[in-house]
């Protein structure tokens, strides 16, 4: 298929594109490089664009025969929505309204889309499932459950089939090595703790060690990016106009920040400094996906579980771009 990734050149993004250029699908980026990478972004294939301009999203989707969307462009600090919101509902929401009122012109009808388990807020019972409360607690799980329900409403009135995948942690990296994480600033606990083992920090801060699990730190379920494109690529498949999918995406297996700093220690044969300090404000103690639904409506089968292979994946990358992709401040 010929398919559009806005948000093409970041994490998510760019990995989904190289699983479905290797499927043999046909991708186009669709980025403004506000934090993507051009280099992360398929030869050729990056247009440079942001989501507000409607016209160029016509353009772009009529002038390569696009034929499905999958829409990877958001803003994704869940800090930084507190503080900024009008920047997360912006980007996220009227951003997002932007492209499904864009693909309305052109005539495209299926989108694939980014959502999250923070839409869930902290979950009730745990491992999740797709019937559980959304009661984002931040921002950005909100711009998330509110593009959620827009799409329901275009499907209904609009005839959009659409697939809302709720990520839970992204982590890893391409097995051939040509592209990673690299987020400025960067934030997520794996990067960071890699960044101890390669001299770039001195220490891990551990955000508490007081809640509510066995070894008293938050426990979350790291999904390698490879399976969540491959997710991505059997959910645009299944995608049927005028109807939605929610699908949690995540292994099923939970690690906490201690064992993912352990999982750090032994594959990278490093003694990695760690320190614990005050929690980080609006962490959940334990997001765990109940994925079975993604697994039976999909085929869909995790390749990388427990938190060891994931760590592998993403030494791989982090040792050998020490400086990601080396484009900061460009
Ligand atoms: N952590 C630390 N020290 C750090 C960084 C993180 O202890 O220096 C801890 C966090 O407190 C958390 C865990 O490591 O318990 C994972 O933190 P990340 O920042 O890597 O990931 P989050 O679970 O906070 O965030 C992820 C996604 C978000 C999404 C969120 C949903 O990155 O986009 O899950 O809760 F919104």
């Amino acid at each position: 298929m010929k398919v559009l990734l806005t948000g093409g050149a970041g994490y998510v993004g760019s990995h989904a594109g190289w699983v479905l250029a290797r499927n043999g699908h046909d991708v186009w980026v669709f980025d403004d490089l506000s934090y993507g990478h051009r280099a992360a972004a398929p030869a050729g294939r990056l247009v440079e664009g942001n989501l507000m301009d409607g016209d160029l999203l016509v353009d772009v989707m009529k002038s390569k025969g696009i034929e499905a969307v999958m829409h990877f462009a958001a803003f994704a600090y869940v800090g930084e929505s507190v503080t900024d919101p009008g920047k997360y509902y912006q980007n996220n929401v009227v951003g997002t309204l932007s492209l499904l009122d864009a693909m309305r012109t052109a005539g495209v009808d299926k989108i694939v889309f980014s959502s999250t388990c923070a839409t869930y807020g902290v979950p009730e019972i745990v491992p999740i499932t797709e019937q559980e409360k959304q009661a984002p607690i931040n921002p950005y799980g909100y711009t998330k459950l509110v593009m959620e329900r827009v799409m329901a409403d275009y499907a209904h009135a609009y005839g959009l089939g659409y697939a809302a995948l709720r990520y839970f942690n992204a982590s890893g990296a391409a097995s051939d090595g040509s592209i990673g994480e690299d987020h400025d600033p960067e934030t997520h606990l794996i990067p960071l703790v890699l960044d101890v083992a390669l001299g770039k920090r001195k220490e891990i801060l551990i955000f508490g060690d007081d809640y509510p699990t066995p070894d008293g730190t938050c426990i979350r379920d790291y999904i390698h990016v490879e399976d969540l494109a491959d997710a991505h690529i059997l959910a645009l498949e299944k995608i049927t106009p005028g109807a939605g999918l929610h699908l949690n995406l995540g292994t099923g297996a939970g690690a906490s920040v201690q064992e993912v700093i352990q999982a750090c220690r032994e594959v990278t044969g490093c003694d990695i400094a760690a320190r614990v300090v005050d929690r980080r404000p609006g962490d959940p103690p334990m997001l765990v996906a109940d994925a079975s639904l993604a697994r039976k409506t999909l085929g869909w089968e995790p390749k990388f579980v427990g938190i060891k292979p994931i760590v592998e994946s993403a030494w791989g990358w982090h040792k050998a771009h020490p400086e990601g992709y080396g484009d900061r401040g460009k």
